[in-house]
């Protein structure tokens, strides 16, 4: 099996080594092939997405990416900005389902702006719907309003569509997630105000019927939202759309205070998949040697069990994970009074040598 190695830039490339060292590690041996993305991919072809690296990734069973992005691109026109690339990838490649898992190890309870009763041992996956919405939906712009209150006054618009076929397959993709889990999930919408949610509803619920072994819950964003700071541990899988998927993602990240420790899964319909960790390429701290390679190691965790059917590798890598924290080893950003500061590559080593059986 092919997988396609694009570290990117800032501490992408730090990061994604460690990954890759983790994977060489294992018992199966995986066809590893490396290319240039975002700003890197600029400077070498001229263009954030170069075709060598898109052509890679489409031929590859799964990519695992580092991140994009760099201070020095910001005046490129929008086109070649870093940022393209994942846009891209996601576009070619067809990934409509972002999984985002917050998990909230026993020993980093600490970390967390909430109370360790309230998240300790929080284990949520959050899966936002990624091609629909209100940030793709036309038409959209700047216009003078021709009806209502405010006609002939500027006004801003953007419109709110999901097709049926958007919604069935993420739906699919939450009931059979959910299956593998606690087999509980939560449907979020603003069906009492949104026509698009209240068909979201409609259509979630008559996916359901394929799966009578999920419990399906249906709740308004609004309340998911309070649910979420106020007793975050009583969900289990969590769909959504686009732009609620990508606020409630980012607030159950922050629930476990530690971007570094965060992994995620990009997926098309076949579960061939992007993964990368939740965290951009803080250029603030590359080169440095200290950044936390755990999200994106626990990122090629997501691809063993997600694109290439390796569950037991899967787990041997977040069990591996789970026992270096048990040795309270720390990177800085989730460092304690008490614990060892390491560098990452030493994490990196660490995870490698506690995979040993
Ligand atoms: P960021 O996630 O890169 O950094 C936010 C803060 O968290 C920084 O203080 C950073 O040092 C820290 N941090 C992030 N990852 C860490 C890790 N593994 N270990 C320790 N500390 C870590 O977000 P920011 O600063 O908003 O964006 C920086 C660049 O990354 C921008 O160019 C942005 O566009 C890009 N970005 C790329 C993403 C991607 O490639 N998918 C996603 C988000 C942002
Ligand atoms: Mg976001």
């Amino acid at each position: 099996m092919k997988i396609a190695i694009l570290p990117g830039d800032g501490i992408g490339p730090e990061i994604v080594e460690q990954a890759v060292n983790v994977l060489n590690a294992l018992d199966e041996k995986f066809e590893l092939e490396t290319a240039v993305v975002g700003g890197a991919g600029y400077a070498a072809h001229g263009h954030p997405l170069p075709d060598g690296t898109l052509k890679l990734a489409k031929e590859a069973d799964a990519v695992l990416f580092g991140a994009v992005g760099d201070y020095k691109y910001d005046s490129l026109e929008r086109a070649l900005r870093p940022e393209q690339a994942i846009l891209g990838l996601r576009k070619n490649l067809g990934l409509f389902a972002n999984l985002r898992p917050a998990i909230l190890y026993p020993e980093l309870a600490g970390a967390s702006t909430l109370k360790p009763e309230v998240v300790s041992g929080l284990d949520i996956l959050i899966i936002r719907e990624l091609t629909g919405d209100i940030y793709f939906g036309q038409p959209r712009g700047v216009r003078t309003s021709p009806d209502g209150a405010f006609k002939g006054e500027r006004e801003g618009f953007d419109t709110m569509r999901y097709a049926e076929t958007e919604i069935r397959r993420i739906a699919h993709v939450a009931f059979q997630t959910a299956q593998k889990r606690d087999k509980r999930l939560t449907s979020v919408d603003k069906a009492n105000v949104l026509e698009t949610f209240q068909f979201w509803r409609d259509i979630v619920t008559d996916v359901h019927q394929e799966y009578p072994d999920v419990a399906l819950e249906h709740m308004y964003v609004d309340n998911a939202a309070m649910q979420l700071v106020r007793a975050p541990k009583k969900f289990d899988v969590i769909v959504t759309g686009n732009m609620f998927g990508d606020i409630l993602s980012d607030a159950a990240a922050m629930l476990t205070g530690s971007i570094g420790m965060l992994p995620s899964a990009s997926l098309d319909a076949n579960n061939k998949g992007l993964y990368e960790p939740s965290h951009g390429s803080a250029p603030d701290i590359a080169g440095k040697g200290i950044a936390n390679p755990l999200a994106t190691i626990l990122s090629a965790a997501m691809m063993l069990r997600f694109s290439l059917n390796k569950a037991e590798q899967a787990d041997r890598v977040e069990a591996a994970v789970k026992k270096v924290l048990a040795q309270g080893l720390r990177t800085a950003d989730i460092f304690e009074a008490g614990t060892t500061k390491v560098s990452t590559s030493e994490m990196g080593a660490a995870v490698v040598k506690a995979l040993a059986k």
